[in-house]
Order: C-alpha cells, then structure tokens, then sequence
C-alpha cells in the first residue's frame, strides 16, 4: 500500500482495482455519515489494540507512543468539530486509521495490524451499546422513582379499576401506578442481563478466521472492560444478536410506555376527567381555542411503532446471512441509534411528565361509584355467611339488577331491601359496600390495599436506593 492509500480512495480502492468506485456507489456504500457517532468507541478499541500489539512485541514503544498522541490529536479534533470527516473514506474507521496516518506516519498504519474492520466495528457497536445500556438504566431508575412518589401521594385515593374497561372492582390509584413501575423494573432487569452478552469482545476474530500475530485477546478485553471474549471468530464478526436483543428489550420498554400513554390519554379526556398533565407537557389547537391536547403520551404511543419497527429491521437484516461478515450488517447501525435515542428521549420526558400529574381524586371515586364495583365485595360478604361462592354471586347479580332499575347504588338501597335478597345480610354490610371498605379488605401481598401499597412503595425506594426510607 502506498503513504497515503486510505486518502486515495476517490482513486481506486487497491491495485487490484482497475477504476474507480462510481460515485453513487461510493454514497450507496458509505455510513461515515451515520457511524462517526461510534468515534469515541473505534479510538477507545484501537488503543487497547495497539497496547496490546506493543505489549507483544508487534509494534514498538515509540509506534504505541506516536499512535496515543496520534489518537489525542483526533479526539480534540473531532470534540471541537475540526474533524473533516470524508465520504471517500467511507465508515467512521477508515477516517480515523486515515488521519491517524497522516499526522504519526507509519505508526498509525501498523495499527491494523491483526485487525480487520470487521472485527473493528463488532467492538464498537458493543463497546457504544454498553454505555448506552448503562444510561437507560440509569433513566429507567429516575422513571420508576418518579411515579413511586407519585403512588404514594396516592395510595389512598380511589379509582375505578377495569377489566373490558368496564369498571371492576376499586383499586388505589397508587397501585395502579405501581403496576407500571413492575413493568419498568423487569425492563431494568432485562438490560442488565443482556449486558452481559453485548459486553463480549470480538477483536481478534480478525476478518473471520482469526489471526497468525499472537494477540493476547484477554489483555484486550481487561483494557476495555469486556467480561468475555468471543470464542468463535466467524460468530464474533458475523451475529447481531445482541443488538437485536436490545432493541426487543427496548420495545417492550416501549411497549409499556404506551400502555401508560394510553391511560394518561384516557383520564385526561374530558369522559373521564381523572387527572391532568402540566401545560408544559401538552399544546393546545390551532383552531380551536378550548384545546388542550396530551401530545407527549400521544407521540410515545406513535414512537412505540418506530421502536418496534426497528426490531422488525435488525431481526430481518440478521435473517439468512451467511457466515461471516457481510455487509448487511452495516445496516444495524440506524436502527439501533435510533432505537437508543427515542428511548432515552421518552425515559426523559416521562419521568418529568409523572412528576408533574395532577390528580383528581372525587372525579375517580365519582367514576368508581357508578360502576358498581363493589358488586364483588357483597358477594363475598355472603360467602363469609355461609353461602357457596356460585349462589352469592347469583344473589348480588339480582340485586344489582335492581339497583341499576332504581338508578341507584347498592350501598344506597336500604337495609329491609338488602335483606330480600338474603337474611343474612346486616347493618355491617353497608361498611363492605364502600369504595374503601372494599379497598382496605383487600390487604394481601399484591392487593390495592393502602397499607400494602405503602409497603410495596418502602420496598421499590428501597431497590431503588432512594434515600427517602432513612428517617
Ligand atoms: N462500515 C462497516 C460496517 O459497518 C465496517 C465493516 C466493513 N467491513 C468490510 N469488510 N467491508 O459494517
């Protein structure tokens, strides 16, 4: 290869080549555009590279020497925004091998020594994907902290739970918030166990087959922090499982964004009027004055679809692919930042939006009300008097049917009335009647109860490590 082979690429690639690339080839092929975002990770890679090729005799002290300047150079460059990053150059790796070349000489081309590109930027996604990982989680933490406080503001207020979304039985809006924050804790989980498998190192595998230098992978691995080496060079090149994986994990965070999306739409529509979300969270109507339109949860809802999609797109890219290294792959990159930066972007703004929710608790309890939802609590009432579940249902079925001709709740039908349906019933059923009365009965691990859902809120602070459990 000639001084400057890697400037030269609006020549042609090598001397094998007779002409040069077409330049809408050369636009077709490239991804510097998109992958000089993984700048920091390639220069991170190739030093524990060249470290480990001096640590080995392949490169001498004073190559290593010139090749660290070299890197430092191009970090500030590329931090101040003096980088010129060159189309011709192709990918994020070749610009920078290229500029590391024209400012340290033979140094910087001794660096891809037992080194492939392919191997290169398997590093770099895991290296970049990593430290994405590590941000999420620690999104998802302030997420879940937020709405823990707002279920405890709330752990007494009373809302129509649904099934069908038909109002079921009372449930603590705090519960229900708490439910969510389940959801967000497994999502949590599912990083941190995917992590392992992204946080594996591909370097070494070379090309596809390994390489006759005697690298030392596990010195490389310690430099970069990797837990593992990869152990097979064709797979270490070639998969994307673990980028695939992570956006599955991502869509199913999204997933359950969009759920909440969902209700925060719901109770903020003047139907059901349950809660408010800040004005700084919503926009109003160009033409109609009166609007005030949850737009945050609405795109959260849309951007669930694009997060998805992206799976849909890594997990097709993967599907049929050859050993080893092909193209392909150098698809995986927009997807998967895109995928990064909609899911930091919503943790964000959902974590703000929950701390900011107003709730109105008579217009939830007025809604519970009408749905007679503590249908089931009579029911139970009879069992406890003896009666065999099925029958008390058929009993309670009756009355409600009454109640709903009468216009009127259970609770508001007299005793003498109550007693028709059966004797057992007594002047203490009117407390089991109650929206409340139902709420604390229900005090089982997991239950709605207030009491069980402060204890769930002393145990997320607790997992969550939040200081509010110290007195
Ligand atoms: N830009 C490429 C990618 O993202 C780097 C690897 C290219 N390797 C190759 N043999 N063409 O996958």
């Amino acid at each position: 290869m000639s001084n400057n082979q890697l400037d030269k690429k609006s020549q042609a690639w090598s001397a094998l080549f007779s002409e040069p690339m077409s330049e809408l080839v050369k636009r077709y092929t490239a991804s510097v555009f998109f992958d000089k975002r993984l700048w920091r990770a390639d220069i991170q890679g190739s030093l524990a590279h060249a470290d480990m090729l001096c640590a080995q005799g392949l490169i001498s002290a004073d190559d290593l020497a010139a090749i660290q300047k070299g890197m430092a150079q191009i970090t500030q460059e590329i931090e101040s925004g003096a980088f010129e990053w060159k189309l011709d150059l192709e990918d994020v790796h070749l610009n920078i091998e290229a500029r590391l070349t024209q400012l340290v000489g033979d140094a910087g081309k001794r660096l891809h020594t037992g080194r492939s590109r392919n191997d290169q930027v398997a590093t770099d996604v895991r290296l970049w994907l990593r430290g994405e990982i590590d941000e999420i989680g620690v999104l998802l933490t302030e997420l879940q902290k937020a709405l823990v406080d707002v279920a405890e503001q709330n752990a007494d207020v009373i809302l129509p739970g649904f099934t069908h979304l038909q109002v079921a039985q009372p449930v603590a809006f705090g519960h229900h918030l708490l439910a969510y924050v389940e959801m967000f804790a497994r999502d949590a989980e599912r990083m941190t166990d995917l992590r392992r498998r992204v946080n594996r190192l591909p370097l070494g595998s070379a090309a596809l087959a390994g390489t006759s230098y005697p690298l030392d992978r596990e010195r490389v691995a310690r430099t970069l922090g990797f837990e593992a080496v990869c152990q097979n060079s064709l797979d270490g090149v070639s998969d994307r499982d673990f980028a695939i994986e992570f956006t599955a994990a991502a869509s199913l965070l999204m997933v359950h964004i969009s759920r909440l999306s969902e209700e925060l739409i719901l109770w903020m529509s003047q139907s059901f009027g349950f809660i408010d979300l800040a004005d700084r969270f919503c926009t109003g109507s160009s033409i109609m004055p009166q609007k005030k339109n949850p737009d945050v949860p609405e795109l959260a809802r849309g951007k669930t679809g694009r997060v998805v999609g992206h799976l849909m797109g890594l997990i097709t890219l993967m599907k049929g692919q050859p050993l080893a290294y092909n193209k392909d792959n150098q698809e995986d990159k927009e997807p998967l930042f895109d995928t990064v930066d909609t899911l930091k972007d919503t943790l964000r703004i959902f974590a703000e939006m929950a701390a900011g929710i107003t709730v109105k608790p008579e217009a939830m309890e007025r809604a519970a009300k009408k749905g007679y939802a503590t249908a089931t609590d009579l029911a139970d009432y009879l069992v406890k008097k003896g009666l065999p579940f099925r029958d008390a249902h058929e009993v309670v079925a009756h009355a409600v049917k009454d109640a709903i001709a009468a216009g009127v709740d259970l609770s508001e039908l007299p005793l003498d009335k109550l007693k028709a349906y059966n004797p057992a019933i007594e002047q203490d059923v009117y407390e089991v009647l109650s929206l409340r009365g139902s709420l604390n009965a229900r005090n089982i691990l997991g239950g709605t109860a207030p009491e069980q859902v402060r204890a769930q809120v002393a145990r997320h602070r607790q997992r969550l490590g939040d200081g509010k459990t110290q007195p």
